[in-house]
């Protein structure tokens, strides 16, 4: 379905995130007859270059799938110019030019730009006067680096622009299988009534990857895994799982219900730290069989910054008090997976005792991605004359052997929901700046508690202190393969 017209003015956009991202995810969009086209997009950025040698340069990520015609006319529909994002200049009058003047149209500012800019830039285009009625901003987490630089954000972006145009993106919260969380949750009456403490053992969220950090560095060495990755998706899955059924799918309902499971995140505290938190950083090792170099070498320099960390957490409320919810992520693990297994109570009482199979839990897999599915593990007889045995077995939804049709990327979604004006899909201030206060909390933990950083190989998963968390407690990460 096609969504209104639109202009939209990229801001970095010579930065790799417009490059790999939102140009080849604008273009996917147009060939899908998705963008009309009288729509425009304004590329801007500090370089100086004609808006033909951008396009060229842009082309490099679309080139797979460039079908030269469908290129040809999605290019039209834009302008490169130079900048000075967050002062003033000539580029700011092209910028003015290319925009269509009919206030009601939808006008869309993306920041492809660190955050740190983002106060700044909001201001400038205020005072050049482009923000109208129909005028939304999109800002790439993270928001900040903590909870008091989130909130000077905040506050920089909220002085020009209202909440409710106001798309912070989260592009976990636009991939297929993360809004079927919702789906799986409430158009299904079988899982609520087992859906918290008194049905739910624990749960894992894992987050594993086999990318480094490779050339973002330089953001990362100042992030680390916690801020790159907990802060936001892990915690937003977590809520997915955790939260109330909010009244309806509207934007504020659905984040009013995260910001409350946000709220009743214990903090950890120093003291706990041992129990609940492990971070470490890779070494050398082996990703798919080839030699890859330690973190230390590749950033060159060294390094305290986690490129893994597991944590358990706790959420304070009637639904899921003494239910543990263990987060895990990593850079360099063994194989790329992300992942949501909800492990249920066992059986009261075995009336089985079979002779050969132990009885297992019931977990619900959500696998969010490579191999998109959901597999309930339950426990059955093993056919055959052979006694009471046991077998674990799945019950299997692939998402490539039941769906045919190929879903979009999370920024294609993502971008035409700030289009459509769909703020469920993003994250709100409030539910950000609480991520960050838990967040830090966290941090400071690890820091006054004296976590150790532990160095594990790359291609591993991760160092074996982050499986203690589990064992301690008489239990373990679950591979849903
Ligand atoms: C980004 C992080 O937000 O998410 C990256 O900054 C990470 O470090 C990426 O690699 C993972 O996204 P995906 O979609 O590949 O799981």
């Amino acid at each position: 379905v096609p969504v209104e017209a639109f202009d939209m003015v990229i801001f970095g956009a010579t930065g790799d995130l417009a490059r790999r991202k939102i140009l080849p995810a604008l273009f996917h969009r147009w060939c899908d007859g998705q963008i009309p086209e009288n729509s425009r997009i304004i590329a801007a950025a500090r370089e100086d270059m004609s808006t033909g040698e951008y396009l060229e340069r842009a082309s490099e990520f679309v080139n797979g799938d460039k079908k030269a015609k469908a290129w040809a006319a999605f290019s039209d529909r834009v302008t490169y110019t130079a900048i000075d994002a967050h002062g003033d200049g000539p580029g700011w009058q092209t910028v003015r030019d290319a925009l269509d003047d009919d206030p009601a149209k939808v006008r869309l500012f993306y920041l492809a730009l660190p955050p740190s800019v983002y106060g700044p830039v909001c201001t400038a285009i205020g005072r050049h006067g482009l923000n109208t009625k129909a005028s939304r901003i999109v800002l790439e987490k993270p928001i900040g680096h903590d909870f008091h630089s989130a909130r000077q954000i905040n506050e920089a972006v909220g002085a020009v622009f209202d909440e409710s145009a106001i798309f912070r993106i989260d592009h976990y919260l636009g991939k297929e299988t993360v809004q079927n969380l919702l789906v799986l949750r409430f158009a299904n009456m079988l899982l609520e009534p087992v859906w918290n403490a008194n049905g739910i053992d624990h749960v894992q969220i894992t987050v594993a990857e086999t990318l480094g950090a490779g050339e973002r560095a330089e953001y990362y060495d100042r992030a680390g895994a916690v801020r790159d990755m907990v802060q936001n998706h892990l915690l937003q899955l977590l809520c997915l799982v955790a939260m109330e059924p909010p009244v309806s799918l509207d934007g504020d309902a659905v984040r009013t219900e995260k910001l409350k499971v946000l709220h009743a995140l214990r903090l950890i505290r120093a003291e706990d730290a041992g129990k609940c938190l492990v971070r470490g950083q890779y070494g050398a090792g082996l990703i798919d069989g080839s030699k890859v170099p330690g973190y230390v070498e590749e950033v060159g320099r060294s390094s305290k910054i986690e490129t893994f960390a597991a944590i358990r957490a706790s959420i304070d409320n009637w639904r899921w008090a003494g239910v543990p919810f263990y987060l895990r992520t990593g850079k360099r693990m063994a194989t790329r997976r992300s992942e949501i297994i909800v492990q249920f109570k066992p059986v009261p009482h075995d009336i089985i005792r079979a002779d050969a199979g132990v009885l297992q839990p019931n977990r619900l897999v959500i696998r969010l991605q490579p191999d998109e599915g959901v597999k309930l593990m339950m426990m059955t007889k093993d056919p055959g004359p052979g006694g009471m045995r046991l077998r674990y077995v799945p019950l299997n939804l692939s998402y490539a052997d039941a769906f045919e049709a190929d879903y979009p990327d999370a920024y294609e979604r993502l971008l035409m929901a700030v289009v459509r004006g769909n703020l469920a899909l993003f994250m709100r201030r409030d539910e950000v700046e609480v991520a960050w206060r838990w967040t830090d909390a966290v941090i400071r933990a690890w820091q006054d508690g004296a976590c150790p950083l532990h160095t594990y190989a790359a291609g591993t998963d991760g160092p074996s202190q982050g499986s203690l968390l589990l064992s301690r407690e008489g239990r373990e990460w679950f591979d849903g393969d």
